[in-house]
Order: structure tokens, then sequence, then C-alpha cells
């Protein structure tokens, strides 16, 4: 991507992208409204940048000339996956085979391993419409997966699975030959920390973090504090924007919070991937020096 940017009406949602993205697992995170789904969108061609270009395999994504080719070789999940109602899983999935045209071979081996590969197969005969909400993630994710693409592009795939069927996607993710390209824009944040060996934050239109989620964990670590307080202390931290996370721990809270030096009578701790991220998104505030 070179110098993107997009902007609906007045707002400018994406001011000047710059980016390489090359084989390997890249987690997008970003607060609701970043810009993440117009981010996918721009790169996969579903819509046209206001200004800047997008090079897929060396070649101009905007060119008709080469988009057979590029999306022959895209997979991708939107973050609103709408199904056919009526179709069953097994239909929908023979029906996306033949709009391939030629460039996937019908194949119902492929099809039943992929089904299974989601946990669907035993529910193959069931109209889509009577999935639910995970279901019907967890088939996205497989047609996704159908032309074996080298480029898979999933917008939060994991929104609304219970935790086996997260870990049944971290699996598939790790299951898939190391020559390729994988972009997942989430908000499950330990997806990322787990699956990724790229994080792309987004902010304010722009990339505000560009390294390894382990990078971001060891820059952040440094500010992040803990004290436990009573239940009943509580309420003195509910508004302070300092605090990071309070959790409760057995008859106590956990009160995390970010600041530069060490307050009185806060500890250093091991934070979550969670907490360094939001201690991220709060370093201007808090005055942080990344
Ligand atoms: N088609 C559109 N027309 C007008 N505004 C839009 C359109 N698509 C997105 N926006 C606006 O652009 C901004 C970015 O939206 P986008 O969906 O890309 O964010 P996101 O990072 O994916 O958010 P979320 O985490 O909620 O999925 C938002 O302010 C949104 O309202
Ligand atoms: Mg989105």
């Amino acid at each position: 991507m070179e110098n993107i940017a997009k902007k609906f009406g007045d707002h400018d949602v994406l001011r000047g992208i710059n980016l390489e993205l090359s084989n390997g697992v890249f987690g997008l995170l970003g607060p609701n409204g970043a810009g993440k789904t117009t981010f996918i969108r721009l790169l996969i061609g579903l819509m046209k940048p206001d200004q800047g270009k997008i090079l897929i395999d060396h070649q101009d994504s905007q060119n008709a000339h080469y988009r057979a080719n590029i999306l022959s070789k895209l997979g991708y999940l939107p973050q609103t996956f709408d199904v056919l109602p009526r179709v069953t899983s097994i239909e929908y999935l023979t029906f996306l085979s033949r709009l391939y045209q030629g460039s996937i071979k019908l194949n119902h081996n492929r099809i039943r391993e992929l089904l299974e590969s989601v946990n669907l197969w035993q529910h193959r005969r069931i109209p889509l419409a009577k999935y639910s909400g995970g279901m019907k993630r967890r088939f996205g994710i497989a047609q996704a997966l159908l032309n074996d693409p080298p480029f898979l592009i999933v917008d939060e795939p994991t929104a609304g699975l219970d935790p086996e069927e997260r870990v049944t996607f971290r699996n598939i993710l790790s299951d898939l030959p190391y020559d390729r390209l994988v972009l997942l824009s989430t908000h499950i944040v330990e997806d990322i920390e787990i699956a990724c060996n790229r994080l792309i934050i987004l902010e304010q239109g722009k990339i505000g973090f560009d390294s390894t989620p382990s990078d971001l964990f060891t820059r952040m670590m440094p500010f992040i504090w803990e004290k436990r307080i009573p239940i009943s202390m509580a309420d003195i931290y509910f508004h302070n924007e300092q605090v990071i996370s309070m959790n409760i721990a057995e008859d106590e809270y956990a009160v995390r919070i970010a600041a530069v030096e060490k307050p009185p009578e806060f500890e250093a701790t091991q934070p979550t991937f969670e907490d360094v991220y939001i201690c991220w998104l709060h370093r201007a505030k808090l005055g942080l020096k990344t």
C-alpha cells in the first residue's frame, strides 16, 4: 500500500497508509471505527482509495486486467457475512466452487475436509438459516479457505465463537503452509498474541504500531503497575484515567494502572496482552515515551 487515503464525506478515515505485507500472519487491531474494515475493503478492491496505490504480487490491484488473477488467489471473510438461507453448507460451497469458473476444481473431498476442520460436517444437511451465529461464522471461515488461497483476509473471524472453536480457528491458521499471507482483523487480542507474527495497530487513520506482538509487550510492560484493594474501595479507581484494568481477584480487586514512574503502594506486574494494548492506545494521554 502506497500512501493510501480514504474519506467518507469530510471524515478522513485513512490518512496516508504505507505498508508492505509479505508471507506471515498479520494481526490488525484498532478501536471501533478506526478503519480496519475500510482498510481491508480497499486492500481487496471492494472500494477504491481516494489517493494512493495498492500493488498485489507487484500488480496494480485496480487494473481490470489483473483482477481475475488476484481474486482467484484471495480468500475473504467479511465482517458481516450473510449466508444464503435455504441452501446447505455443501450446496453453498459447491456453488462457490463453480463461481471460481475453473480456477479451482469442484472437489468433494476438499469440501468435506473444510467442513470437518470447522466442525460443521455433522451439520452439513441443515439449511444455513438454521445455523447459530457461531456456526455461520465458522462456515464463513470454511468458505474463505475454499480455494486454498495464498492471500487469506478475515475480518473478525472469531467474533461470537466459543473458546473451543476459537482454538480450532487458531489451529487452522497454524496448519496453513508458511508460503501465504494471512491478515486477521479482530478485537480478541488474545488471538493476536497467540496466532500472529506481526501486529499492525490502526489509530486516527494512520498506522500507529507495526512490529511483533512481543515488541508491544516489551515496550509497554515497564509502565504497568498493580495494587490489590478491597472491593469496597473500588469506586476510588472507577474514574481514574490511568486505570487499564480492574479484575476481581478472590475477594479483592487487582487494579492495574499505567504510569511512567512506579506509584506509591503499586508493584511491577506481569500484564496481559490486553493490558499492554490498552496502555499503548492511551500512551499519549499518559505521557508515556515509547
Ligand atoms: N460506506 C461507508 N459510508 C460512510 N462511512 C463509512 C462507511 N464505511 C465506514 N464508514 C465510517 O468509517 C469509519 C471506519 O469504519 P470501519 O468499519 O472501517 O471501522 P472498523 O475499524 O472496522 O470498526 P469496527 O471495529 O467497529 O469493525 C467509521 O467512522 C465508519 O462510520
Ligand atoms: Mg470492522
